[in-house]
């Protein structure tokens, strides 16, 4: 069983940026202590897995998906990757879960597995059974050269004259943002919505997103949101923006211009590149993004598997 300060550490090490995984498994997310595992070799930790059941989500009957949230070791040591995939698959079985998902879809895409730089691991979760269950790609566009374009101010202007009011979000509001992020992305996930009644830790994330909210009200009701993490690597900062708008508002422009709006924030805070992940058949969105001149740096594999 893991301790969260070891794992911290080898985070740290390994993987510049990674820190934030962490804290969003621990303090943002469910979290379930008991499903990380850590491999040793004289004391010297060799790699580890974070594998469970979250709670909140409601399966299709008869089915419960398990996540392994990812397998990390050192680099060329497959035989330890194996050892923690075994175990993961066991405590998923101990869980009763009947299907695992690589990576976690309840909250955020995380990474996938990208066939080219996790060769050994593509191959170690193939030889294990699992198939690709979907795609998705990550974007990104430098910010340096950011400038919006006359068409998104146009389509600002006449959304503004439309009686849509463009804000920042105010604390009063999280609980109409978590409602919204539920709504838009209801139909993205096959296993969503959590729980109604399990909003407390939604309500923790929400908190800490806030600040870095923009939103459109109309008729006092928010109807489209956006907001961005961030991510060091080394001495790159990369900003992830994130839009959600309710499907009875969509294709009216406000997605864009909300996306927009944040790139432009991202840039003023001093990032020098915008990143996104998106399932690959999330149509609009990777409209949206390629219109707002990103290109597609990597494509992820998600993988499945009935156990
Ligand atoms: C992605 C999203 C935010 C877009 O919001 P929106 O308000 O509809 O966005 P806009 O109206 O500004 O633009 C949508 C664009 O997608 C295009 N589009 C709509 N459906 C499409 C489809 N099936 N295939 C390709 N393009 C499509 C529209 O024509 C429009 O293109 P245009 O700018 O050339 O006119 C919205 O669909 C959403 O909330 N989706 C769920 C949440 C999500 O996936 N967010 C992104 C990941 S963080």
């Amino acid at each position: 069983m893991g301790d969260i300060q070891g794992i911290k550490r080898v985070f740290r090490s390994w993987w510049a940026g990674e820190d934030r995984r962490i804290t969003e498994l621990t303090e943002t997310t469910y979290f379930d202590p008991n499903g990380l595992f850590v491999a040793e070799r004289n004391k010297e930790i060799l790699g580890f897995s974070y594998a469970y059941v979250d709670p909140r989500i409601i399966n299709k009957p008869g089915r419960k998906l398990g996540f392994l949230s990812g397998i990390f070791t050192l680099p060329h040591i497959p035989e330890v990757a194996v050892r923690l995939l075994e175990r993961s698959t066991q405590y998923l079985r101990e869980l009763k879960a009947t299907e695992i998902g690589i990576p976690d879809f309840s909250n955020s895409l995380g990474d996938g597995v990208s066939a080219e730089r996790d060769s050994e691991l593509y191959r170690l979760y193939r030889d294990a059974g699992f198939s690709i269950y979907t795609h998705s790609y990550q974007m990104s566009r430098s910010l340096e050269d950011l400038a919006v374009p006359q068409w998104v101010k146009n389509r600002r202007e006449a959304i503004l004259a439309d009686g849509f009011l463009l804000r920042k979000a105010k604390k009063d509001d999280a609980r109409a943002l978590i409602e919204l992020s539920e709504e838009a992305f209801k139909e993205s996930h096959d296993h969503i919505p959590k729980s109604k009644d399990d909003r407390e830790l939604a309500m923790k994330e929400m908190d800490l997103r806030i600040a870095k909210t923009v939103l459109f009200e109309n008729d006092c009701r928010v109807v489209g949101s956006s907001d961005f993490s961030i991510e060091k690597y080394g001495k790159v900062v990369v900003g992830y923006p994130c839009v959600a708008v309710l499907p009875t508002y969509r294709n009216k422009g406000l997605g864009t211009v909300l996306f927009w709006d944040t790139l432009g924030r991202l840039k003023e805070s001093g990032m020098s590149i915008a990143a996104v992940s998106v399932v690959s058949k999330n149509y609009p969105a990777v409209h949206m993004y390629r219109k707002a001149g990103f290109n597609i740096d990597k494509i992820w594999y998600h993988l499945r598997k009935n156990i």
